[in-house]
């Protein structure tokens, strides 16, 4: 337990684990309310986060991208504003302020000061922006992209694959002048790697992507930047493992901690419902596997993908876990339980940026080995939302930025 002050007990502090600050190199923080609902849990634990352009309509172009960043960063600044007068009201214990606190923190001991200056730290959050490919990019959408200074990558959707992906990518093919660009220029593909084929199996379409398209992308641009989205296969694990060229994967908690009986357990679970879906146990060991191996070319991105729960709960439900608000206590939870804590730090704080081509994070944040139960449900907006693996113990807590 920490005291006033917001300072660990001796022996807390002896096991904990102290860590650059991450970045989150796949994440969905919507627009209008959802963002407004969403950006602050991210902003309490990463630096940076690539932000997923498929809202409706998509980010297609720079100037899109310019208004959204912004959009984000308005958000983040009127839900701090929102939350320091809320701890005024905190201190003087009124009772829906201190419901609303443990909305962010999680910790109902918190002291009004240490939650001060987690929110300062928060509004140094950089929304790093990415470009929704469509049948329409040209080669002048990158340069600019690239020249922008604030685009830092590219995102294929499959038309059909997934959440908002109706203007996605038809054929590959048709974009090789563009591929050929973003090469020239150094300027990554985010891949989400699943065909759409009705005929393949929906638990075969991650390898049989890597088959069709991966394999080919990777021999005719050798020199493309490619990160192989959300993996969830031993196959993609082992693919990104030996390809040749700069290749680099995330991989999300539920994919590391999950499988797919998750989605089974004493009914059909729908927050557990995300895509590419959580796959057979093999495949979750290959992941920890990777995750944990120190390889340079696996880092974290959560897919963090908020929906409200009515629609998750619904008889089509939406694919995609909200993870933001316990994200890293999951993932220190999925190393711990393979021993493999020494290894976060690189995949949570160090791969990413080298990959991206920027700098590692200066600050650091601070886990400890106290179980902590996730928030069963936040507001969404109007309505709300149920987080993955909502309400549940996880036995690794996030204690926030450190030494500040
Ligand atoms: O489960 C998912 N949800 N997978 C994706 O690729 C998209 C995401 C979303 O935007 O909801
Ligand atoms: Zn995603």
């Amino acid at each position: 337990m920490n005291d006033e002050q917001g300072t660990l007990s001796k022996a807390k502090a002896a096991q904990a684990l102290v860590c650059g600050l991450p970045d989150d190199w796949h994440l969905h923080l919507r627009d209008g309310d959802a963002l407004k609902s969403v950006v602050l849990a991210t902003a309490l634990q990463f630096g940076r986060a690539i932000v997923m352009p498929n809202l409706k309509p998509p980010v297609t172009n720079v100037s899109q991208a310019l208004a959204y960043r912004q959009r984000i960063l308005d958000a983040l600044k009127l839900v701090i504003d929102e939350t320091v007068r809320n701890i005024d009201r905190y201190k003087t214990s009124d009772i829906l302020a201190t419901i609303r606190m443990q909305h962010f923190f999680n910790r109902p001991d918190a002291s009004a000061d240490w939650m001060l200056e987690q929110l300062l730290q928060a509004a140094h959050f950089e929304p790093l922006m990415t470009l929704y490919l469509t049948d329409h990019t040209a080669p002048s959408d990158i340069d600019e992209a690239v020249d922008s200074g604030f685009v830092r990558a590219v995102k294929l959707y499959p038309a059909g694959a997934t959440t908002h992906s109706d203007a996605g990518v038809t054929s590959i093919h048709q974009l090789h002048h563009v591929l050929a660009r973003m090469e020239m220029r150094g300027l990554p593909l985010l891949v989400h790697g699943e065909v759409t084929d009705r005929d393949v199996d929906v638990f075969d379409r991650e390898a049989v992507f890597i088959d069709r398209v991966m394999i080919d992308l990777r021999r005719k641009f050798p020199g493309l930047k490619l990160v192989f989205e959300h993996i969830t296969t031993e196959e993609a694990a082992h693919f990104v493992r030996d390809a040749e060229g700069p290749i680099a994967a995330t991989i999300t908690p539920q994919h590391l901690l999950y499988n797919r009986n998750a989605i089974f357990n004493g009914g059909l679970r729908p927050h557990w419902y995300c895509l590419p879906v959580l796959k057979k146990e093999r495949h979750r060991r290959a992941l920890m596997q990777a995750a944990s191996s120190g390889s340079a070319r696996f880092f974290l991105g959560t897919d963090s993908a908020p929906h409200p729960a009515h629609l998750k709960e619904h008889a089509a439900a939406c694919a995609g876990c909200y993870s933001a608000p316990h994200a890293l206590a999951l993932y220190a939870s999925a190393f711990d339980a393979v021993d493999a804590l020494e290894h976060l730090p690189g995949f949570a704080w160090a791969h990413g940026a080298a990959f991206y081509g920027l700098s590692a994070n200066t600050r650091s944040i601070r886990l400890v080995p106290e179980a902590c139960q996730t928030p069963q449900r936040l507001g969404f907006g109007e309505r709300h939302i149920v987080p993955l693996a909502g309400g549940e113990f996880v036995p690794w807590r996030f204690d926030g930025f450190v030494d500040c």
